[in-house]
């Protein structure tokens, strides 16, 4: 018998049984549902509707059910809908009458925002971790690299010669605002639903205050309707989850490319690729590939619910029933992807040879030396145009910038002078970039050690 059975005058088809109901998924909430009623079961007792006999068996009654839960040895009923009225028909089973006054002042409303609100902080606090763990590999490679040269590009053509240090910390910084999403995000779901009931509060004099706390949660939400109306929360998580998975697969398509034999810049470790079933000389970056593959079912996610929610009245709408296998989804494919994306990055061989190779090639120096011209007077317009000219001549002749003599250099401006060849070495290009924030050894150092100054405070925080 449905708990909410006394208006009706037949059971339901089991066919909309199997339709509406989600306890295969949402049975994932039981422990913030167990430990949301258990704090209601406080309120209640302090606002005198069940007494402290009640209200030790109410939560004795819910801590076997966690532990059986968690034991393995519970049955969910598909029946009973969803996890809360599983719960709350387990508790009555065990306990009797005294279980059925636990749903006083609440309503599955409250209850499940409530519950997917302390999974996602749970769950968010677990990711941020997670990022942590990525930026310290970022920072530690960096340290590796900061002389490492490599060749920056824009267009994916040959730009300006930079460093695998500066590379890194790009994503670095990236990572890093993705951290701050999702902290502010937990920070803004940080309030409590409880004691919103069904919409429109509650007739009895709930402290909204004590369960509030006794769930960890830094205050109530301040209207009823929005409370069980909100799954802003939910969005906010999709959508910082979302900005993650296009940076792990702009990273990952960077990594695929620069293991092609045509790169050559980065080495796999096997661990973290695969063979094929037919060609024997086959290493794929499986890993990545994957990793790139499943931002679509984030960003679908993402999607899914902002459609869900768009068109919904004031307040709780069974459509956003849906809220919860886009959230478990994007929770479960985020902690796959960091845990492997990790220790896959952790474990690259780069080939510093095959980087210093296309830095020389492409004119990477072509910027500098325009610069070095106009740092002698010639407008930068002019020298643009005069380099040009000079890399014009070098396809032509099949030579580089650096194997030009200074006679070559001289035949387009008597400014040149014998330094110029040691001004395009790839190693001083990037070391004259000097600016904050630039690809200069001594610029990218700074950034890691400012980095490592904010993971510290991050993990003294955690
Ligand atoms: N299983 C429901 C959900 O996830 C719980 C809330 C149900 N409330 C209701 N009035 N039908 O949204």
């Amino acid at each position: 018998m449905k708990l909410w059975a006394g208006r009706f005058t037949k059971d339901t088809k089991k066919e909309m049984d199997d339709f509406h109901s989600s306890i295969s998924f949402d049975m994932r909430l039981y422990r913030q549902d167990i430990l949301g009623s258990i704090a209601h079961s406080e309120a209640l007792l302090k606002c005198g509707i069940i007494t402290q006999e009640e209200y030790t068996k109410i939560r004795e009654g819910l801590e076997g059910i966690l532990g059986d839960i968690e034991k393995g040895t519970i049955h969910f009923d598909d029946g009973l809908e969803d996890i809360h009225m599983n719960i709350e028909k387990l508790l009555t089973d065990r306990i009797g009458e005294t279980g059925k006054k636990l749903h006083t002042a609440r309503s599955r409303n409250d209850q499940v925002a409530a519950d997917l609100k302390m999974y996602l902080r749970e769950m968010i606090e677990d990711l941020e971790l997670s990022i942590a763990g990525l930026l310290k590999t970022l920072a530690d490679l960096a340290e590796q690299n900061l002389g490492t040269i490599m060749p920056g590009y824009t267009h994916l053509q040959h730009a300006q010669p930079v460093t695998l240090a500066h590379h890194l910390m790009a994503y670095f910084e990236m990572f890093k605002r993705d951290m701050g999403r999702l902290k502010d995000c937990r920070q803004r779901m940080d309030e409590s639903p409880l004691g919103s009931c069904a919409l429109a509060g509650t007739t009895y004099p709930l402290d909204r205050g004590l369960t509030a706390s006794l769930l960890g949660f830094n205050g109530f939400t301040s209207n009823s309707l929005d409370s069980v109306s909100d799954r802003d929360y939910a969005v906010e998580f999709l959508a910082a989850s979302s900005v993650i998975m296009m940076h792990l697969s702009r990273f990952c398509e960077e990594l695929i490319l620069w293991s092609s034999s045509e790169f050559g810049f980065v080495e796999m470790d096997d661990a973290y690729s695969t063979g094929s079933s037919i060609m024997p000389q086959k290493k794929n970056p499986d890993a990545a590939e994957l990793i790139r593959g499943k931002v679509g079912r984030v960003y679908g996610n993402l999607i899914g619910l902002l459609t869900v929610m768009k068109g919904l009245p004031l307040a709780y709408n069974k459509d956003m029933q849906e809220d919860k296998e886009s959230v478990f989804d994007t929770v479960d494919t985020l902690k796959g992807c960091l845990s492997v994306f990790v220790p896959m990055l952790a474990t690259l061989k780069f080939n510093n040879t095959a980087m210093y190779k296309a830095v020389s090639s492409g004119f990477t120096n072509a910027t500098d030396v325009a610069d070095y011209l106009a740092k002698k007077g010639v407008p930068f317009r002019t020298a643009h145009r005069m380099v040009g000219e000079l890399v014009q001549s070098c396809i032509q002749r099949g030579l580089s910038l650096d194997e030009l003599s200074l006679a070559d250099y001289k035949k387009v401006s008597p400014v040149f002078e014998e330094d110029i060849l040691d001004a395009i070495k790839p190693e001083n290009c990037v070391k004259a970039r000097n600016t904050p924030g630039g690809p200069a050894p001594q610029q990218v150092k700074k950034h890691i050690e400012k980095s490592r100054g904010f993971l510290a405070e991050i993990l003294k925080n955690e």
